[in-house]
């Protein structure tokens, strides 16, 4: 699944690979680290970009908690699972679809529905539906769920929050896309109030920092918060507002090819975790093509 909001071809997406640090997601707090309000969540990533093609992790969510897969994505705001409301159009997933109970549903009038358009009117006071588009023509349809999610925090306790997603009853499949999923759903990671980070921001559990680091073996972890970043090895850059959509963008980026630059004019680049491809314009298609053509003619 692609999983990024619809977005022009000039944008390059690009995913962002730390390696290979990979911290054992259960290791306890550090000693000697001042005491403080809110900790990381770490989840294991299972799958690989390459050969596999996809990967996704585990989140335990109701009560009683039951694991679901989830695609990550940081191109988009809403998590949603396949949902059975009863479902009109879902896909065949790993686990049973989930099951919501009508005390679970989030009102119209709630502050995260308003988020989701702010001029929203609802068919229904007693519901908040949404649709999402992404860049691959799939959809989900479905209404706003509040239900708990279990986490574990490094430092050692287990937390249940209350967060909001969508239960989504009616999926459609993209152009790439199979009846078969490989996940019960997504979790969306980006910058907008409904997304889960903000969420967990805004109850004070994890900050507003986000990490998601992939093995070279397969497999890897994504965390919240900001206790394990390592204080070397890391370039920082500032975040630029990008000039479409909400993503999370270093700014400008310079294609090379064989360490030479291919002459496109700098482009704006977002990192979206949910695209499985990195789209180009039509110019720097052409150039990247090029330079690839003649690399291998020169055998
Ligand atoms: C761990 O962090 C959570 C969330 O920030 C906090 O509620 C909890 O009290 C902390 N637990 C310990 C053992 O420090
Ligand atoms: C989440 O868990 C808490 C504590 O176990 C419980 O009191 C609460 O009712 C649960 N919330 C939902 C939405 O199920
Ligand atoms: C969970 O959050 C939703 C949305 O903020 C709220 O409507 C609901 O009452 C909360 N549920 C519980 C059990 O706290």
């Amino acid at each position: 699944m692609a999983a990024a909001r619809w977005s022009p071809a000039a944008f390059l997406a690009l995913l962002l690979l730390l390696l290979p640090f990979a911290p054992s997601p259960a290791r306890a707090a550090t000693p000697g680290k001042s005491p403080s309000s809110s900790s990381t969540a770490v989840f294991q990533l299972q799958g690989a970009v390459y050969p596999i093609g996809h990967y996704h992790v585990t989140m335990n969510i109701g009560d009683p908690a039951k694991p679901y897969f989830l695609d990550v994505d940081t191109g988009s705001d809403l998590s949603w699972l396949q949902c059975d409301a009863p479902c009109q159009s879902c896909n065949k997933v790993p686990h049973p679809w989930y099951k919501p109970t009508k005390n679970k549903i989030v009102p119209c009038a709630a502050s995260l529905c308003t988020s989701l358009s702010p001029n929203k009117k609802c068919a229904v006071p007693q519901q908040c539906d949404y649709q999402i588009k992404y860049t691959d023509k799939a959809t989900s349809l479905g209404v706003l769920i509040a239900d708990n999610f279990t986490l574990s925090l490094r430092n050692s306790s287990t937390v249940r929050a209350n967060l909001t997603f969508g239960c989504g009853y009616d999926q459609q499949v993209g152009k790439n896309g199979a009846v078969q999923a490989a996940t019960d759903g997504l979790l969306a990671l980006g910058k907008g109030s409904v997304s889960l980070l903000s969420q967990l921001k805004q109850q004070g559990i994890t900050k507003n920092v986000l990490g998601h680091c992939f093995s070279t073996n397969g497999g890897g972890f994504l965390f919240f918060g900001d206790d394990i970043v390592p204080t070397s090895r890391v370039t920082w850059v500032p975040m630029a507002r990008t000039t479409y959509g909400n993503y999370y963008s270093p700014g400008s980026g310079t294609l090379y090819f064989d360490r030479r630059s291919l002459g496109v004019k700098p482009m704006e680049v977002v990192f979206d975790s949910g695209s499985t491809y990195t789209y180009f314009a039509a110019q720097p298609y052409q150039a990247t093509v090029s330079a690839v053509d003649f690399k291998h003619s020169s055998f």
